[in-house]
This record gives structure tokens, sequence and C-alpha cells, in this order.
């Protein structure tokens, strides 16, 4: 894990000194969980999404696209659940003032999940409390038996003689305190308390349990390890604000936590203006914000983010919503795998029914091995009718769809296609990156970010091999037709073409052409290869279209 870290760290560095990405803010000391993408990291980004957009929308009959507003009716999320369980549960440490998940902090410490950690530890408690209990009593007869013996008299002796159950246990109070020994009811006193406790988490279950730990000191801060909290409470992640000049309760409003109800508040709006047929997609990237709080491992978390969600509309049945559950977890696969990224990498994993958010039915994680663990890039999800369902009713509005060919009238079932476009960016920088060993012809050490050239920044850097002699103007040239063709390209003419080359490998640029004296007879130019490093001659006049045919395979 630490050479992982190792890794992330160079990453991170990398990112910052070539202009993939900043931290936000930084002038003023950065902000949580908030990042910039600089001119190399922004392109890098859009790329990312024009693949997505062209391989989702442009190429495909059954999808439209759409562009809706961050802040909505705040409706809205009431009828989505947004505002009611949207919600993790927060504590405060008393001491640095840090705010963590409590779930989280619970994970670090045990290496365990949450409803794991608690399971274990209600077995302990339990098989703990059966002990003591059958010791406390052990003792306690035995303390009793002592007791009697030495007043001679037995409890039934005494209950013969009148003196009734309760009395009983006042006389043996007495008894006890006259004798100043240690009352050992206490211990059955403190038991009998733990028990209760215990049956009441055991009941109400891991909420009961996060606030237990709390109370008993038995967390500890990540950041400045002090043991006092402020108990949990269920923090929304929604950001609020207020819409006109007024902060008044009527005012408030809501970024929104996902750009999918965007899509499902223009349902009605999209089969009327598009006559689209069931089953059919409505796609959509954009801004979705969440108020979090754990710690974000670079841009994995972040308070604002870009994803990347398609509703799709199947009819109102399990069968076919699982039909195209298992259709678009493979199509989401094989958008990563398309472009580059390795399948090692890649692994499902279905949510277990505790798991599932409050919409769903079924839903499973496309994970990434990141350097800091095996987490979430995107999900599948089956949301039912769920959505529909709540926006009608909230709404009052009818959003059945109508059926010609059947003249079935009905909600249709949702399958949620949804991956965090950050996340995408990530996991492509992270799979990209190629320390070389020595071996391959490079200096060990030297980094090629091997990206697809599809998502490469630049494609194709350009460099004359002096400054003179005409050399720059040829370069220039082949810059301008390149630009004209759409190609990104880069013009260099400093330092060695070696480290020209070095520099290129390390932003991921796939293409590199250099003038040399050569060129002023023949009109050629040496095209270099980011990954086999082969070097070939071509004519000036066919540089841009031999770029855009290896773009296109
Ligand atoms: N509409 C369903 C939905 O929003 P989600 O799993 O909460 O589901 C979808 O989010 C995707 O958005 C995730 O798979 C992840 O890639 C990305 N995502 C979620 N929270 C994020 C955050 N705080 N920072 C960056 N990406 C995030």
């Amino acid at each position: 894990m630490a050479e992982k870290n190792n890794v992330m760290e160079k990453i991170t560095s990398l990112c910052k000194r070539r202009g993939f990405i900043y931290p936000a803010s930084e002038i003023y000391g950065g902000f949580a969980n908030t990042f910039d993408y600089g001119p190399m990291g922004s392109q890098l980004k859009k790329n990312v999404k024009d693949e997505w957009w062209r391989h989702f929308v442009t190429e495909r009959e059954d999808i439209v696209g759409l562009d809706s507003a961050i802040i909505q009716n705040p409706r809205a999320w009431e009828a989505s659940g947004h505002l009611s369980s949207f919600t993790d549960p927060m504590v405060e440490c008393k001491s640095c003032h840090g705010r963590f998940r409590i779930d989280k902090i619970i994970e670090e410490a045990s290496g365990m999940s949450l409803e794991e950690n608690f399971r274990n530890y209600m077995s302990g408690w339990w098989s703990d409390l059966r002990a003591r209990t059958e010791e406390s009593a052990n003792d306690h007869d035995e303390t009793a038996h002592k007791l009697f013996a030495e007043a001679e008299k037995s409890k039934e002796e005494l209950i013969s003689e009148g003196v009734k159950e309760k009395q009983f246990e006042k006389e043996y109070e007495e008894y006890v305190k006259n004798h100043q020994i240690q009352y050992e009811y206490k211990g059955f006193d403190t038991l009998s308390a733990e028990l209760s406790e215990f049956s009441r988490i055991a009941k109400e279950g891991v909420p009961a349990y996060m606030t237990y730990l709390v109370a008993h000191d038995s967390l500890i801060c990540t950041k400045c390890k002090n043991r006092t909290f402020t108990f949990p409470r269920d923090f929304n992640l929604m950001f609020k604000t207020y819409v006109g000049p007024m902060e008044e309760s009527s005012s408030v409003a809501y970024l929104r936590p996902e750009t999918a109800q965007g899509i499902f508040l223009n349902f009605k709006n999209v089969i009327q203006s598009t006559r689209v047929k069931v089953p059919f997609g409505i796609a959509q990237i954009g801004k979705a914000f969440r108020n979090e709080i754990t710690p974000g491992n670079f841009t994995f978390r972040t308070l604002e983010f870009e994803q990347g969600e398609i509703e799709f509309f199947v009819e109102n049945n399990d069968h076919e919503s699982k039909n195209w559950y298992k259709i678009w977890l493979d199509e989401w696969e094989s958008f990563f795998l398309g472009l580059g990224l390795k399948k090692k990498n890649l692994t499902r994993r279905e949510h277990s029914k505790k798991e599932l958010s409050h919409y769903s039915s079924g839903t499973a994680d496309l994970e990434y091995n990141f350097p800091f663990g095996v987490s979430e890039l995107a999900g599948v999800a089956q949301r039912t009718d769920f959505d529909l369902t709540q926006h009608e009713l909230k709404s009052g509005q009818d959003l059945k769809y109508f059926d010609e060919a059947t003249g079935k009238k009905y909600l249709p079932f949702v399958v949620e296609p949804t991956m965090g476009i950050d996340r995408a960016v990530l996991a492509f920088i992270v799979d990209a990156y190629d320390e070389s060993d020595g071996n391959d012809g490079r200096q060990a050490g030297e980094v090629t970010l091997r990206l697809h050239p599809r998502l490469a920044p630049t494609k194709v850097a350009v460099f004359p091999l002096v400054k003179k002699e005409g050399l720059p103007d040829i370069a220039k040239d082949i810059i301008t037709t390149l630009r004209k063709a759409g190609i990104s390209t880069f013009y260099d003419e400093s330092a060695s073409v070696g480290r020209r080359y070095r520099r290129q490998d390390e932003v991921g640029t796939p293409w590199c052409i250099t003038v040399d004296f050569d060129t002023l007879n023949d009109q050629m130019v040496t095209l270099r290869d980011r990954d086999t490093m082969a070097q070939e001659r071509v004519l000036i006049s066919d540089v841009a279209g031999l770029i855009q045919e290896k773009l296109n395979s």
C-alpha cells in the first residue's frame, strides 16, 4: 500500500506540474475536496465527455440528450426522497472540530465495514455479558450462602417465618448493610443495565451503536487523536441556498446532488417533443454537488463533480428491467475498456440489500483498482418506477407513457447507468501512468502517460530540429494545417528533441513530428509514436489525413 500511495503522490504532483489538476483556491490555502482542471486536464476531461456523448447519444438511435438546470423547484427533492434520505451520519471532534462521517472513522479504525464491525462488537458483548452474568450469579450464591449460614437462617426459613419475598429482599439488604458486606446485587444491577442497553442497541441497530461508541469515547479522531465527539446526527448532503434577496424558509433551494432528477422532471416534455418510443434513454452530462465530509483521495470524492447519466426507460416489469440492467452493465464496462482502461483493473460488485439507495431495487458498481484501493467508478441501478411515481404523486401531473402499439398507458421502469466524469478522468490518468524500468528504450523513472489517443489532450506535437534555416516556419505551417483539421497540437522548439519527446510522453501526446534539414528537400517529416517509439518518414501533405485515420481507428 505504501508503494501504491507513493504512486498516488507522484500522479498528484505530475497533474499539478503539467497542468492537469490543481488544488482549488490554492493561493488562499486551498479549499477542502475541491480542484481545478488546468489546460491539459480541462482538455482531457472534455475529451472524455465528448467520447461519452458520441458513444451514447450521437451514435445511438434510442437515446436523446438533455441539459437541465442545476437548481430546480425544491419540491422535486422532496418527491425524489433526497430531502429525507440523502443523508450521512456525521460527528464533530470536540477538540479539533474536524467533521467526519462516523462510519468512515469506524471503518478506518477497525478495517471492517460498519455493519461487520457492529455484528462483531455485539456478538463479543453478548458472550462477555453471559460469562459475567454466570460468574456474578455464582459469586452471589456463595455470598448468600455465607450470609444465611451466619444468620443461621435460610431464605426458605425466613419466608416460612412470614417474611414476604419483598420483605426478604429488604431484610437481606438490611442484613448486608449491617454486616458491611459488599452488596452483591449491585453486580446484577450493572449487568441488567448493560443487558437492557445491549437489547436496545441490538433492536435499533447501527445508528444506536454509533451513538453508543461516541458515548463511551470509543472513537479516535483521525486528525488529532482526541476521543470525544459530538453525538452523530444525520447530515443532508445537499447544498442549500436561497433564491431571491431574503434568506427565509420559503426561498430555500438546493443544488442538485444528481443529474438524474432533471431527466425525470423532463420526461413528459421529451416524450411529447421527440416521439421517442420505449425502450429509450435520456442522457445528460452535468455538474452535481454534495456536501461531502469525508476527505476525498484527490479528485475521487469532491464537493462538486460531473456526472454522465442515462435514465433508460423500459416496459414496467422486472423482466425487462433485469434484462436492460445486464445490457447496460456490459455497455458501461465496454465504454471504459474501449478507451483503454485495463480489464484487470475493473471489477463489478453487486450491492447488498442493505446498501441499496432508497430508490433502487438492484445496483451494481463498476469498481476500479485505484492506488488508494478498489473503489466505485460507475454504477448501474434499477430504479423501477420509483421516481416517476413520486413526481406524479407530488406534482399531480400525469406522467404516464402511452404505448400506441398496445394501447397501454403506464409509468415505465428505469435502468440507470451512471458514472462520475471526474472519477473516469482520474481512472484514465492512473491507468495510463507508466514509469519506465529502464528496459524499454527509456531511462528508468521516465514517465509516459499512455492515454488513449482520443483522450490525449494534445494529439500531435511539432518540433523544428533547430530554430533556424526556415525549419520553424515549416513546423508552424504544419501546426496550422492540423489545427484547421480539428487536431489539437503543440509547438515546441526548445531543448534537444529527446527532451521534447520526454515532455510530450509525460502529458500523453501520442505523436510527435520533427521537421529536419531533409524536410527542406523531400517535404517529409519524422513521425514518432509515443508507445512504440517507432519513427517513420511521412509527407507533410499526408500528415493530417494520417493522424485522422489513426484517431478514428
Ligand atoms: N443518479 C445516481 C447517482 O447519483 P451515485 O452512485 O450517488 O448515484 C453516481 O453517483 C456516480 O457519481 C458515482 O459512481 C461516482 O462516480 C460519482 N460520484 C458520486 N459522488 C461523488 C463525489 N463526491 N465526487 C466525485 N464523484 C462522485
